[in-house]
C-alpha cells in the first residue's frame, strides 16, 4: 500500500543534520519537517533551532516553548514521518 508521507529513518534524519550543504530535518510529534527555509525567521535565533537538526527534536522543543504550535507553523515543511531503523514500510 502507498502512504503519501516519506518514511524517514533515524539514520536518515541523522543525515539531514543542516551541515555539509544538506538541509536540516528535525522530528517532532512522530512527523519529520524540513526547518532549513524557517532558520532565518526563528524568534529564537539560527543557532538555537539547528539544536534540533538531524535528531528527535521533542525534548528541547519541550523544554524551551511547549505552547507553539509546530504543526501549524510548519505544516509547508513536512517531510513525511518519523519510522524505526530498517522499517520500509513494505
Ligand atoms: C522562540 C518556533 C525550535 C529555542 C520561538 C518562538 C517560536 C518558535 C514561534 C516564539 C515563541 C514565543 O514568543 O512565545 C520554533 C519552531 C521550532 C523551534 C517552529 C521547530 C523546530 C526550537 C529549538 C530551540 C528553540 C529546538 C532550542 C533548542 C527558542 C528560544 C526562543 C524561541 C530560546 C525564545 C526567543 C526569545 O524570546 O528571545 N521559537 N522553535 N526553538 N525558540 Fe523556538
Amino acid at each position: 500500500a502507498s502512504t503519501p508521507y516519506l518514511r524517514v529513518t533515524p539514520s536518515v534524519l541523522r543525515a539531514m543534520n543542516g551541515r555539509k550543504g544538506r538541509d536540516a530535518w528535525t522530528a517532532l510529534g512522530g512527523r519529520v519537517y524540513n526547518i532549513t527555509p524557517y532558520v532565518p525567521f526563528h524568534p529564537g535565533g539560527a543557532g538555537e533551532l539547528l539544536r534540533c537538526a538531524g535528531k528527535d527534536g521533542n525534548k528541547l522543543f519541550g523544554e524551551v516553548h511547549p505552547w507553539v504550535n509546530y504543526e501549524t507553523m510548519l505544516a509547508a515543511c513536512l517531510v513525511g514521518i518519523l519510522v524505526e531503523e530498517g522499517d520500509t514500510g513494505a
